[in-house]
């Protein structure tokens, strides 16, 4: 089984790496350590790299930024079809996206739109894409609000996420969320 994991460097993404290696699959991360510039040193995910590189078999990690539509299609090309697509990159800190409103959705949004895309070119029949958030695959996390007398709802951060999901997937391929 080969088995590619988005945000494998992260809290959920590394043991979903742990959790298939232990399986005896192959396991192909991707993680950029965005981590590190959303929440500083503190956000550092090169520690938990280092113990997914000494503790694991067949897990090979890719610096690739899901920003990065076309690094991520050569990554599906050269490594593909998957039997199974895990997506957990994410910022995913309700609070930090109001601070930096444009990042959060490039890299919720857009790169779980490049995960879709990716999957459906390239990995098109016996990939199951999993979320590591609920909150994203309903579409129930909170309002981005604006402006000096405005509390305007702009748009569900997350539901942009889930959405994408409903819009692209079939549903028979939603097949499970983590939460
Ligand atoms: N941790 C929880 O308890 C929990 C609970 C419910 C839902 N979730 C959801 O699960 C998902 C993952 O959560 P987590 O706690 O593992 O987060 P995390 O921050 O620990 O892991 C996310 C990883 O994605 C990487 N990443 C971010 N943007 C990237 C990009 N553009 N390209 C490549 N890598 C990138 C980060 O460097 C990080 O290692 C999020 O959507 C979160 O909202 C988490």
């Amino acid at each position: 089984m080969k088995v590619l994991v988005s945000g494998s460097s992260g809290l959920i993404g590394s043991e979903a790496v742990v959790h298939y290696d232990a399986l005896g699959a192959e396991v192909i991360g991707i993680d950029n350590n965005l981590r590190a510039e959303f929440f500083g040193p503190q956000g550092d995910t090169r520690w938990n790299l280092q113990r997914l590189q000494a503790s694991t078999r067949r897990f090979r990690p890719h610096a690739i930024d899901l920003r990065d539509r076309e690094a991520l299609f050569r990554l599906f090309q050269a490594e593909g079809p998957f039997d199974r697509v895990i997506h957990c990159a994410a910022q995913p800190s309700h609070d930090k996206a109001r601070e930096i409103p444009v990042l959060d959705f490039e890299v919720n949004a857009n790169g779980t739109l490049h995960m879709l895309e990716a999957t459906r070119l390239y990995s098109p029949d016996r990939s199951l894409l999993e979320l590591g958030g609920a909150r994203q695959a309903t579409g129930c996390g909170p309002q981005l609000r604006t402006g000096r007398q405005g509390h305007a709802p702009l748009h569900r951060r997350a539901g942009a996420r889930g959405g994408l999901l409903y819009q692209l997937l079939p549903q028979r391929r939603l097949a499970e969320c983590l939460w």
